[in-house]
C-alpha cells in the first residue's frame, strides 16, 4: 500500500497549472522512488538519459550504497562473503536467496560438477573463428549458440527449465572460456576435471594440458575462486539490465546471457580490466605518469584513467578494497615483483591526492586492482574480461529468474524526439 506521493506541477501554457499526483514506493534499503509509470497517460515523459535516476525494476538480490560504498548481496556484505564464503556459496545465495545448509551446498557443488562439459559438437564451433580472435568474441558467439545445444532448458515458463539452464550456464562457462584461450593458442581444448573444485577446474582447463599432469597452485585458485565472487552481481548495472531487458522479450536465456556479454566487453564496463594493463604498458614508466594525469584531467583529450571512477561509486568500491588486499597477498605469496606494479601503484598514490579526482569522486575501481592480480596471476590480457563474464554469469541468470518468476513487461523506453516534423517525401529528381 503506497501512502507517500509526490505532487508534479506542470505550467499547462494556458495560465494554470496541473497538478500530478505520483505514489512514492519505499524500499527496504536506499531512496524513494517515485512511480512515474502513470505520467503517459498524462501526456508526458521522463527524460533520464544514461538511467542515472531511474529504478528500472524492484529486484532483493543485490544492494550498493554508492556514497558510503556499502555492497550487499541478499542482505550479506560482500566484505563477509569474500572473507568466510565461497564463489559457489554466494551463487547459491544469489541463486535462492539464502546460505546453503552444508547438505543443500554439496548438493549445489555436485549439480553444477556435472554440468561442466560441453555438447562435443561444440568444440567444432571454434574451428570457425580466427585464431586471432578476441576471446570475448567467441564467447558472445557460443554462448549465443548454446540454446541450440540445450533445447530442453528454453522453456522459459517452466521453473524447472530455468533452473537448469542456470546450473549449465554456471558450470558451462568456466569450460568455454577457456576452450576460448586454448583455440587463441593452437593448444588442445581440456576436458573439465570434476574432482578439482569450480575454480582449479578453470585454472587445470586454461593451463593445463593432456601430456602432463596439471600442477594446479592452490594460491591462485583461492585468488580465482575470490575473483570469481567478487564479480558475481552488481544490481542493475549496464550487462545485467540488458540481459533483463533482452529477457523481457521473452528469449531463452542462452541468448540474454549472450547479449550480456556484449553489453560487458566495451572499456566503460568490464573491458576496463584489460583496458587498465594497457594503459600502464602504455605509461611504461613511473616518470611518465605526470604526463598521463595531465591528459585524464584535459577536457579536451579523450584519455581517460582505465579503472578510476564508477557511475554508483563515489567513495571507495568495497570490493576494489578485498581486490587490492588480495593483490598484495598474492604478489608477496608468489614473490612476483613487476616494475608494471609499481606504475599502478603510483598512480593510485597520485590519483587518491590530486584535486581534480579527489572532487569528482573518482576512486580507483575493481577492474584497476583485477587486473593487477589477473596479470600477477599469469592470465593473458585478453582474458582478462572472460573471467568477468565468468563471474558475474550467476549475477545475470540470478536477476533474470527474479523478473521471469515474478510479473514483469517488455522493456520499452520512450524517446524525446528532436528531429524533423512530417515533411512530404521529395522525389529523386526534385533533391
Ligand atoms: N579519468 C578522468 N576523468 C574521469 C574519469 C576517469 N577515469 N571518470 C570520470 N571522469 C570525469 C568525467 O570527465 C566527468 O567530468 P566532468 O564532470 O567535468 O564532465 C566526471 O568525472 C564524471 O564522469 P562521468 O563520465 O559523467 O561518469 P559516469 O558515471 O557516466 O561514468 C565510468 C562512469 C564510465 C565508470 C567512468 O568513470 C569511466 O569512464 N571510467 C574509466 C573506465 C572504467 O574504469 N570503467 C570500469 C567501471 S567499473 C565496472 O564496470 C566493473
Amino acid at each position: 500500500m503506497t501512502e507517500k506521493h509526490a505532487t508534479l506541477s506542470i505550467d499547462n501554457g494556458e495560465g494554470s497549472v496541473d497538478n500530478i499526483e505520483l505514489p512514492i514506493h519505499e524500499g527496504t534499503l536506499g531512496p524513494d522512488v517515485v512511480n512515474v509509470s502513470g505520467l503517459t497517460a498524462e501526456g508526458y515523459f521522463t527524460f533520464d538519459p544514461g538511467f542515472t535516476s531511474t529504478a528500472a525494476c524492484e529486484s532483493q538480490i543485490t544492494f550498493i550504497d554508492g556514497a558510503n560504498g556499502v555492497l550487499l548481496h541478499r542482505g550479506y556484505p560482500i566484505e563477509q562473503l569474500a572473507e568466510h564464503s565461497d564463489y559457489l556459496e554466494t551463487c547459491y545465495l544469489l541463486l535462492y536467496g539464502e546460505l546453503p545448509t552444508a547438505e543443500q551446498k554439496t548438493e549445489f557443488v555436485r549439480t553444477v560438477h556435472q554440468h561442466t562439459m560441453v555438447h562435443e559438437q561444440i568444440r567444432t564451433f571454434f574451428n570457425g573463428f580466427r585464431r586471432d580472435a578476441h576471446p570475448m568474441a567467441i564467447m558472445c558467439g557460443v554462448v549465443g549458440a548454446l540454446s541450440a545445444f540445450y533445447h530442453d532448458s528454453t522453456d522459459i515458463s517452466d521453473q524447472n527449465h530455468r533452473t537448469v539452464a542456470a546450473y549449465r550456464l554456471i558450470a558451462k562457462m568456466p569450460t568455454i572460456a577457456a576452450m576460448s584461450y586454448k583455440f587463441s593458442i593452437g593448444q588442445p581444448f581440456m576436458y573439465p576435471d570434476n574432482s578439482l573444485d569450480y575454480s582449479a577446474n578453470f585454472l587445470h582447463m586454461m593451463f593445463g594440458n593432456p601430456c602432463e599432469p596439471s600442477n594446479i597452485s592452490p594460491v591462485i585458485a583461492r585468488a580465482m575462486d575470490k575473483i570469481f565472487l567478487l564479480h558475481a552481481d552488481h544490481e542493475q548495472n549496464a550487462s545485467t539490465s540488458t540481459v533483463r531487458l533482452a529477457g523481457s522479450s521473452q528469449a531463452n536465456p542462452f541468448a540474454c546471457i549472450a547479449a550480456g556479454i556484449a553489453a560487458l566487453w566495451g572499456p566503460s564496463h568490464g573491458g576496463a580490466n584489460e583496458a587498465v594493463v594497457k594503459m600502464l604498458e602504455e605509461i611504461g614508466d613511473v616518470s611518465n605518469i605526470d604526463e598521463y594525469i595531465a591528459r585524464a584531467k584535459d577536457k579536451d583529450d579523450p584519455f581517460r584513467l582505465m579503472g578510476f571512477g564508477h557511475r554508483v561509486y563515489k567513495n571507495f568500491d568495497p570490493r576494489a578494497k578485498v581486490m587490492k588486499q588480495a593483490a598484495d597477498e598474492v604478489l608477496a605469496e608468489l614473490g612476483i615483483n613487476d616494475p608494471m606494479l609499481d606504475i599502478a601503484k603510483r598512480l593510485e598514490e597520485i590519483a587518491l591526492e590530486d584535486a581534480y579526482f579527489v572532487d569528482k569522486k573518482l576512486y580507483p575501481n575493481v577492474d584497476f586492482y583485477s587486473g593487477i592480480i589477473l596479470k600477477a596471476l599469469g592470465i593473458p590480457t585478453t582474458m582478462f574480461t572472460v573471467i568477468f563474464a565468468v563471474g558475474r554469469t550467476v549475477g545475470w541468470i540470478a536477476h533474470w529468474n527474479e523478473m521471469i518468476s515474478g510479473s514483469y513487461r517488455i522493456g520499452r523506453p520512450r524517446q524525446l524526439y528532436t528531429g524533423y516534423s512530417e515533411r512530404d517525401f521529395v522525389t529523386i529528381d526534385k533533391r
